[in-house]
């Protein structure tokens, strides 16, 4: 027996190598952590329990026969995060630069097939070159394995994308379909088409980093949710988001212990919202005075910052939170952040995380490029995502709710379980001066001084529409709160609503305008 021990464990200390200590240093060379190392800086500690450690290739084709290395270029298994349990898959760029094959596929697979059984997140670490060349359509065939089973996943279990090095080609669309997608600054990068065929093809002379590194999928095309300096700082903030994210889609997310008799009131929050409806403020303000010990993750930071979304708590209540940016275009609504919120709001409603919206938005943006590029579709996402939403919904009014927005934002007619409005809201279908330049073109053509008339018109508007009463006598708005009362009302809102339960007619799915 002792002999077979030492067998076992020689060949432990060899999978514990991947493709060898050189590989491993050029690994470390590029500023890249080996896949199991990131598993230990992912994970508590000593909870990793690895599977499939001894799985090989089977392939003999272009002396594949003499490159086999235990694991085939993955590390898979269960650990705990939090004391709560996870599914991950790490690429092993070492072994074969972490192409995936027949066999690395099976891998990713077999675990992810498990966690869909046990009810639990799949995080997987992508840093891969792709298909493995030599194994042809087998790899391509492993490939439509993994990302059929993240379309089955979806909205069932969480699942959470590192890009930490290549990912490439039709590779890219398995982080695709899944929830977040966290990248690594100069140090990952996802295209369809790398820069050589990029310029073949338009003769565009594009760097990795520029076409599809991190930063321009952060900011630019909104692929990645999150991207971080380092892949410490980047494993550091999915262990973060886990701790917002129920195991799956019958459990809820986890709560933290809050003390109730704390002084609730936040008298800063009166003095945010200047007197002057055309001067910007900004909601981060808001947002961070709201949240438990003003911790708040943001999701999408760098993309579409006329609207805010992200993870807080609410007296210890995970919730979701939308926010029009007043400070960026105003807090309009355009295409950008039609779709980034519109995401967010599914994947909340998807996992039982109750939804907050804070609202302050002057309408869609105009202009032909928004027209031209469907914002009509992609707004209607937003309205779409809202609507279908069965969690819990609060929206509170801090300014302006003009137009359609108002109707999109989460109101009372798209099933809002409380809304709120401070009394600085002005609730009406458009912004004062456009309204009474259409409804008094007349009069104000024929005045003596048009621009008298204007003004007075448009103080009688005011007076008339700019507040949140008319809507209130409605019950489109449930009450009118101080400011400062907003966090007491917001507990004792999400608390009433942990027993709600609202459905969607039966159907076999609904049809998103895509
Ligand atoms: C087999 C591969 C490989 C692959 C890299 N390697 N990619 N082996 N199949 N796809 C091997 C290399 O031969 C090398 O082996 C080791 O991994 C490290 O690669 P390097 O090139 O030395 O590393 P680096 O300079 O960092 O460059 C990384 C890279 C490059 C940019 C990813 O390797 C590359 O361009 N690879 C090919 C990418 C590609 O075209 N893949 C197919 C995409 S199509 P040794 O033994 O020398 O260490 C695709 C379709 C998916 O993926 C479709 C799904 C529907």
């Amino acid at each position: 027996m002792e002999e077979k021990i030492q067998k076992l464990n020689a060949l432990r200390k060899e999978a514990q190598l991947g493709g060898g200590e050189k590989r491993i240093e050029a690994q470390h060379k590029k500023g890249k952590l080996t896949a199991r190392e990131r598993i230990e800086l992912l994970v508590d500690k000593g909870s990793f329990e690895e599977v499939d450690m001894f799985v090989k290739h089977q392939t003999k084709e272009f002396g594949l026969d003499k490159q086999r290395y235990l694991g085939d270029g993955v590390v898979t298994g269960y650990a705990k995060i939090d004391g709560r349990p996870v599914a991950l898959f790490s690429q092993d760029f070492t072994v074969l630069g972490g192409s995936l094959s027949e066999a690395h596929a099976k891998k990713i697979v077999k675990i992810m097939d498990m966690a869909m059984k046990l009810g639990i997140p799949v995080i997987g670490i992508n840093d891969s070159g792709g298909a493995r060349i030599q194994e042809g359509v087998v790899s391509l065939g492993g490939y439509a394995d993994i990302f059929l089973r993240n379309t089955l996943a979806s909205g069932v279990i969480p699942q959470i994308s590192a890009v930490m090095g290549p990912c490439a080609g039709g590779a890219v669309y398995s982080p695709a379909i899944t929830d977040f997608i966290f990248m690594v600054k100069n140090s990952s990068y996802m295209f369809v088409t790398g820069p050589n065929v990029v310029k073949t093809v338009t003769h565009e002379e594009v760097s990795f980093e520029e076409l599809g590194g991190a930063n321009t999928h952060s900011i630019k095309s909104g692929v990645a949710h999150f991207s971080f300096e380092n892949e410490v700082e980047t494993l550091e903030h999915i262990r973060k988001l886990m701790g917002y994210l129920p195991l799956n889609w019958r459990d809820f997310p986890p709560e933290k212990e809050f003390d109730f008799n704390r002084n609730l009131e936040l008298p800063e929050l009166n003095g945010i919202v200047p007197d002057n409806p055309n001067k910007p403020y900004d909601m981060y303000e808001i947002i961070n005075l709201l949240v438990d010990d003003g911790e708040f993750l943001e999701v999408h930071k760098d993309f579409a910052g006329n609207i805010i979304v992200g993870f807080g708590r609410i007296g210890g209540m995970p919730v979701g939170i939308i926010a029009n940016q007043p400070a960026v275009l105003a807090g309009v609504l355009d295409i950008n952040s039609s779709n980034k919120a519109a995401r967010f709001v599914r994947f909340c409603d998807a996992f039982n995380i109750p939804l907050l919206v804070l609202e302050d938005v002057p309408g869609f943006l105009p202009g032909t490029d928004q027209e031209w590029n469907g914002i009509i579709k992609n707004g209607a996402k937003l309205l779409f995502a809202f609507a279908e939403a069965t969690v819990p919904k609060v929206t509170v009014i801090t300014r302006k709710a003009y137009g359609g927005a108002y109707d999109v934002m989460n109101s009372k007619h798209i099933r809002g379980d409380f809304n709120f409005a401070w009394p600085s809201a002005e609730i009406a279908v458009m912004g004062p001066k456009g309204a009474v330049e259409i409804i008094f073109k007349r009069e104000i053509e024929k005045a003596e001084n048009p621009e008298d008339a204007l003004n007075g018109f448009l103080q009688d508007y005011i007076d008339k529409f700019a507040n949140p009463y008319i809507a209130a006598e409605r019950g489109y708005i449930d009450d009118v709160i101080i400011p400062a009362e907003t966090k007491i009302r917001l507990i004792k809102a999400f608390k009433l609503l942990k027993t709600k339960v609202d459905t969607n007619p039966k159907k076999k799915h609904s049809n998103i305008p895509l």
